[in-house]
């Protein structure tokens, strides 16, 4: 495998609106990133992605973009953007955006210009199609509910196309004008000296043109608009297109978000010449879609995530690199939805991290993630925002769940989790704001916070903090980033996460109990060295264990083992 320059890198995710709020207007912005540089570097961060700080009106929290040349004023400046890219590269730190160009905004120019003159140059930059006597051209249900197609206003018979958002028209990919804009668009950000993207919806691109009816899979008569996705063929071209005409010639930093891959692409998407530097790896996330989105999610299982996990990582070995994440800004917090209800606890919060941060891949890590932030409870669907959670709200009341019962989902399911403000301190809005907060802070902030958190040696936070200096520490760097990955225990121990990560020189276990009982592991190779616990401080007097390893519940170890 050919070394490149973020093989070894850990990363952070930015959802600014939510990070911290330095001019009291209750959103947060570009200042107060800049203000926590230091604290990130601190956790061992080396390079962050900031979720969309473009122009938009907000209909899906940026990822609706208005102007892709603009920072959203709610944010700050461009001035402000080019300081924190500045200051990013003071300390050895790399800034990743996101990159949303399966649609943008109904407000970008190009799509007033479309409304405006459909048969002109701009109609040609969307999908705009007639409908059939009377009705839209075909049964998409977009991602967020509804028909894909929307009437184009004031136009009796033409519709135009979009997988989410009505607000979200699709872009034309097929129009090589387009493309051309979008690569021009893309070089403009790195030449500023923007370390690469982070790809929003990116499979997406390519759509069936002929956008065949499918066969109704919902009371509403529609067909989920990812299958067609799934079947239609050719987005490998478009992706090699993108890379060769900007990320290659930048040797940018790539990380797709891809759902519906088709059966063995992943070397496609991530081998040596694939599209992308990495994509994520969802594996875990997807074992709770339930047939109609997440209203109806299924339970999370310990034993099935775990083999999700190690066949994940397993099927890495020989394509490439994941980017590993426990959450996002569309997922739930891991803490809540990976462990079971005893294990929700520091402990727990450490374990999980533990077992995450030190597989194979790029471990990407999500704003409060490193507190244990968790998700939140909402006691009635006026206090959510998301625009995704009110749409399964109804769907969940329109399939005959009673009130109760589809607050209950979106409490656990919500992507509004992940969006609450980051707990900064146990004071006033939880430090994040001197305002009103846009949306409402979990109220458990006096208990997890980084302030109370920093004070404490034992804290969720300076157990991330050890965790990132292993990964990244000269002695055992090079076989966290390049060692194989092993599985191990899975046939033996019901509750225990293991794995080997390996190579010519060392071998490290990472083991970690889920269970609640105390357990006992038959260790293979003798032990080298104690490296990290969760639940002690080891030094260098103590004794190694010898032949078996005793794991309490909520306990993750990492060793060194003899070769
Ligand atoms: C991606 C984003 C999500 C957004 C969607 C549409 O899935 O992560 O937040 O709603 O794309 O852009
Ligand atoms: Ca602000």
């Amino acid at each position: 495998m050919n070394r490149k320059w973020w093989h070894d890198k850990v990363a952070y995710q930015i959802y600014p609106k939510s990070f911290l709020d330095t001019n009291g207007d209750g959103i947060g912005d570009l200042r107060g990133i800049i203000s926590k540089l230091d604290y990130l570097k601190q956790l061992g961060i080396d390079m962050i992605w900031l979720s969309p700080v473009y122009q938009s009106p907000f209909i899906d929290q940026g990822y609706d973009i208005s102007d892709y040349y603009g920072i959203a004023r709610e944010f700050g400046t461009m001035e402000e953007f080019d300081e924190l890219l500045a200051e990013t590269k003071k300390r050895d730190m790399y800034l990743i955006m996101d990159l949303v160009i399966n649609h943008c905004s109904d407000r970008h120019e190009w799509f007033k210009k479309a409304l405006a003159d459909p048969y002109g140059e701009y109609g040609d930059y969307f999908y705009l199609r007639k409908g059939k006597d009377g009705a839209p051209p075909n049964n998409y249900r977009s991602y967020f509910g509804g028909n894909c197609w929307e009437p184009v206003p004031g136009n009796s018979d033409l519709y135009y196309f979009h997988m989410f958002a009505k607000e979200q028209p699709d872009l034309n990919w097929e129009n090589p004008k387009l493309r051309q804009e979008l690569y021009r668009m893309i070089n403009w950000w790195l030449e500023k000296g923007l370390a690469g993207f982070r790809i929003d919806a990116i499979i997406n691109i390519k759509k069936d043109l002929e956008f065949p009816t499918l066969e109704p899979d919902g009371a509403d008569g529609l067909a989920a608009c990812w299958k067609m996705v799934e079947s239609v063929e050719g987005v490998g071209e478009f992706l090699d297109e993108l890379k060769e005409n900007t990320f290659q010639k930048y040797d940018a930093f790539t990380v797709g978000e891809v759902f519906n891959m088709k059966q063995g692409a992943l070397g496609h998407f991530i081998g040596e010449n694939g599209y992308f530097s990495t994509i994520f790896d969802f594996s875990a996330h997807i074992l709770s879609d339930g047939e109609h989105g997440w209203y109806d999610a299924r339970p999370m299982e310990f034993q099935k995530w775990r083999e999700a996990v190690i066949a994940s990582q397993l099927e890495g070995l020989n394509a490439g690199f994941k980017a590993n994440i426990i959450e996002n800004h569309d997922e739930p917090r891991g803490v809540s939805r990976f462990l079971p209800e005893y294990a929700r606890t520091p402990a727990g919060a450490k374990m999980l991290g533990t077992v995450s941060l030190l597989l194979r891949g790029i471990p990407f890590i999500y704003q409060g993630q490193e507190i244990g932030m968790e998700n939140v409870v909402r006691k009635s669907i006026e206090e959510y925002d998301d625009i995704s959670t009110i749409d399964q709200y109804d769907l969940a009341r329109r399939a005959g769940c009673s009130e109760e019962e589809a607050l209950a989902v979106c409490n656990r399911m919500s992507r509004d989790n992940a969006r609450t403000p980051v707990q900064w301190s146990a004071g006033a809005h939880a430090g994040f704001t001197t305002g009103t907060p846009w949306l409402k802070i979990n109220e458990n902030y006096k208990r997890i916070n980084v302030e109370t958190q920093e004070q404490d040696a034992d804290s969720v936070l300076h157990y991330y903090r050890r965790l990132t200096a292993l990964r990244k520490s000269p002695e055992y760097k090079e076989t966290f980033v390049y060692g194989s990955f092993i599985p191990v225990y899975e046939d033996t121990e019901k509750s225990v996460m293991a794995y080997y990560r390996a190579d010519e020189e060392k071998r490290i276990l990472v083991a970690a109990n889920f269970g609640a009982e105390a357990v006992s592991l038959k260790l293979e190779y003798p032990v080298k060295k104690l490296l990290l616990s969760n639940r002690r401080q080891w030094t260098a007097g103590d004794e190694l264990p010898k032949g078996e390893l005793k794991l309490e519940s909520c306990e993750a170890v990492v060793l060194e083992e003899n070769r």
